[in-house]
């Protein structure tokens, strides 16, 4: 089986053209259009050399890319409609982007096996506790995805929690910038236990869980990485000085070592 280079160009250039429309909306959010395409751009490049550390053939890599490219596709028609990247306010744009995919034929083309694999990786993308899948294949771009999204937002995270004086609610998914944090959620971390969503009230809460998305990730490439660019110490050094955050702290550097067989 194989995508031509032609074939990722007309899906590049489909993007590109439909992306476009929304480059002109008025929002009430501080560029919505231009952090979804930066970071689709980025996905790619992530999505690219993590396909390339694992020796995947040029279908494979190819496939990957159509799926980096198309995982937040949902996202444009959602800021139009919603002015929020908020899922839980607004709908799930994993499944928004699903729709728009199908609605304009975009993925027709393709070989149902490739369309299918498609369509299930932005489908199970951004699910918190994502099932069991015995396909193989679909089992490793599934994982290729959550990997590279994460990479990049880990990166645009921890950035922005240093550097920005404004808040950027897209990043931030609305969540009140105070100095709370949830016991529990650092509880469940340390315990292993998956984090209850309806505990997450404040932007610490949410840094906390983003710590957590490490026990998440996929390939140690993407782990080495994570740690290399320093993404879990800058996350950490915007949050509070107390001693249950520094247990979670500590637990996420015990659980990267030991998946890396690095010194403690
Ligand atoms: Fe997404």
């Amino acid at each position: 089986m194989r995508i031509t280079p032609k074939e990722v160009l007309f899906f590049e250039t489909w993007f590109e053209d439909y992306t476009g429309n929304f480059k002109q909306l008025n929002p009430s959010l501080p560029n919505g259009y231009a952090l979804k395409s930066n970071h689709t751009q980025n996905v790619c490049i992530e999505m690219n050399a993590l396909g390339k550390s694992l020796m995947l053939d040029s279908y494979q890599l190819r496939i990957a890319h159509i799926i980096a490219l198309f995982h937040d596709i949902g996202r444009f028609e959602q800021f139009r409609k919603y002015n929020s990247f908020a899922d839980k306010k607004t709908e799930n744009h994993a499944l928004l982007g699903v729709k728009v995919l199908k609605k304009y034929k975009v993925l027709d083309n393709l070989q149902p096996e490739a369309k299918s694999i498609i369509i299930k990786a932005i489908q199970l993308h951004n699910v918190k506790n994502p099932p069991k899948i015995k396909d193989k294949t679909l089992a490793l771009f599934v994982n290729l995805i959550r990997d590279a999204d994460k990479l990049d937002i880990f990166s645009l995270a921890s950035h922005h929690y240093q550097n920005s004086k404004e808040s950027n609610s897209a990043i931030e998914l609305e969540l009140p910038n105070t100095d709370d944090f949830s016991e529990d959620i650092c509880q469940q971390l340390i315990n292993g236990i998956n984090v209850d969503f309806v505990l997450m009230k404040s932007l610490n809460d949410f840094k906390l869980i983003q710590l957590g998305w490490v026990f998440d990730i996929s390939f140690n490439y993407s782990l080495l990485k994570i740690l290399n660019c320093g993404y879990i110490d800058g996350i950490a050094s915007t949050l509070p000085n107390k001693p249950s955050i520094h247990k979670v702290i500590h637990h996420v550097h015990h659980y990267i070592a030991e998946r890396l067989n690095l010194q403690n």
